[in-house]
């Protein structure tokens, strides 16, 4: 694994971006696995700022999200989410985007999913981590799947979210990726943000010891890792 430690957010994610546009200036049909939260907000926004400065051109490229929440508002959807801030800033085709679709029964996106995992490749996963270690909604188990999957949110990822929504009604279930579908990924990306994740970070950096308990340690599996976190956190 590689590890970049910064000085700040800023630089984390100006390191991010930088991985991500040179991804795509080497391969610009590339398949970008892409991440929501609070984690990746600086990197969208430098992706759209590179766009509109001419310096990214996403025509060709396709994306495809980790995760989507199940049954809730169109508002709260992590489909909206990335609309705001990034797929409307950018020139990327809208039949190009691949999500779960939170309205949609979640047998049949499950199904529809893992056809689309068994016929591409992500080239380059951008992936966030949650307090308890998730990455996706690969929560903390005895087993984790390998597969899209729906999945009950942990309490403590339930907690972790309600900042999100106003009034507190905070989805509980989600289709995610699996751990396989993830670490097929060509190359991962993983950006730590926050106080919060420490924990988790600890658990990756100071073991290669692989445990469902903390699934981010699963990307000791992966040979082409890329770590980004600011120097504070370690
Ligand atoms: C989101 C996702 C999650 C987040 C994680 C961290 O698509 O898959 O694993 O990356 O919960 O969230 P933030 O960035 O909000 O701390």
């Amino acid at each position: 694994m590689k590890v970049i430690l910064t000085q700040n957010y800023e630089e984390s994610a100006r390191k991010g971006a930088e991985i991500i546009l040179s991804a795509l200036a080497d391969k610009p049909d590339m398949l970008l696995g892409l991440a929501t939260g609070e984690t990746p907000l600086g990197v969208y926004r430098l992706l759209a700022e590179a766009c509109r400065g001419g310096r990214a051109d996403f025509s060709r490229a396709r994306t495809v999200n980790l995760d989507e929440y199940v049954g809730c508002r169109e508002e709260d959807s992590y489909s909206r989410f990335m609309s705001d801030n990034l797929f409307d800033r950018i020139n990327l085709p809208r039949e190009n985007i691949t999500f779960a679709d939170h309205l949609a029964d979640p047998a049949a996106e499950v199904a529809r999913l893992r056809g689309f995992f068994a016929g591409h490749t992500v080239d380059l996963q951008l992936l966030g981590v949650g307090p308890n270690g998730h990455i996706g909604f690969n929560e903390p188990d005895e087993t984790l799947e390998s597969l899209v999957h729906v999945t009950d949110l942990a309490p403590a990822t339930i907690d972790a979210n309600a900042r999100w929504f106003i009034d507190g009604a905070v989805p509980t279930q989600a289709v995610t990726m699996g751990m396989g579908d993830i670490l097929r990924a060509r190359s991962i990306l993983l950006l730590v943000k926050g106080e919060s994740k420490r924990e988790a970070l600890r658990g990756l950096l100071e073991s290669d010891a692989v445990t469902t308990r903390n699934p981010v340690t699963f990307l000791h599996l992966h040979p082409d890792v890329t770590l980004i976190a600011e120097k504070s956190l370690t």
